[in-house]
């Protein structure tokens, strides 16, 4: 695990990016693994201008997202696709169809979970992006989820959906309380993964990855003993760290 510290919001997504880019550009087909969430807006800020430069062309590759609310309309605006869509996709040349985000709106959530896995299986990533949780969740899998979890529905923890009510009017009450996320041995398969962390508020839990035990009490502690993980942070994330 490679850790570096930038010393603000902006030069942590430049940073990720100066990394991502590498494999952008030796991969035209490549599969990305996305994410969604304040953290990774900048550095999807950065791919959205390098691509308008003309550095990059997306056209060939396929992407697949972490997670979805389960029973939130694909159109509302808090959707993750919809997040996808408006922060990335409708600003470079994707081709929409290659994109995929689990779907939380499955009359059977387990079968198109179990049909999640086989797509990612095949697909393997090249390169996925990862925020944090405040409780060190990776994706939506929170503290206790197996190592060895795949694509699977998840009860969202009260403090999850606390942080994420300032997306919903901050009404708890609006945010959903189950999620479909990659599991924990999917988001591993990745290739080369790279993590950011940002705010205070991620401090300990960026802490709890890096320096504690590998634990399923943290669900990110499980990569260090991933061979290619570059974590970066700001200033504030990386505050127990120095
Ligand atoms: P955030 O979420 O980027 O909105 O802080 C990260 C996460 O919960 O994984």
């Amino acid at each position: 695990m490679i850790v570096i510290q930038a010393k603000d919001y902006d030069e942590m997504s430049k940073k990720a990016y100066e990394s991502m880019k590498i494999v952008l550009t030796e991969k035209p087909d490549a599969v990305l693994g996305l994410a969604t969430g304040s953290t990774p807006i900048g550095l999807y800020k950065e791919m959205i201008a390098d691509y308008k430069a003309g550095a990059v062309s997306y056209k060939k590759m396929t992407s697949i997202n972490l997670d979805e609310y389960v029973g939130l309309p694909v159109e509302h605006p808090e959707s993750y696709r919809s997040f996808m869509n408006r922060n990335l996709f409708d600003h470079i040349d994707i081709v929409k169809e290659n994109t995929h985000v689990p779907d939380g709106l499955a009359a059977d959530l387990k079968l198109a979970a179990d049909e999640y896995t086989a797509f990612a299986a095949a697909h393997p990533i090249d390169i996925q992006i990862l925020g944090i949780g405040a409780n060190g969740h990776i994706g939506f899998n929170e503290p206790g989820t197996p190592f060895d979890s795949h694509t699977h529905v998840v009860e969202l923890k009260e403090g999850t959906r606390r942080d994420n009510a300032r997306f919903f009017d901050n009404d708890i009450d609006l945010v959903p309380t189950h999620a479909v996320t990659l599991g924990m041995a999917d988001i591993m398969n990745a290739k080369a993964i790279i993590l950011l962390a940002s705010g205070a508020g991620k401090a300990e839990a960026v802490r709890d990855m890096v320096l504690g035990p590998v634990s399923e009490n943290c669900p990110a502690s499980i990569l260090q003993t991933h061979p290619n993980v570059l974590v970066v942070t700001d200033e504030a994330a990386g505050y127990y760290l120095n």
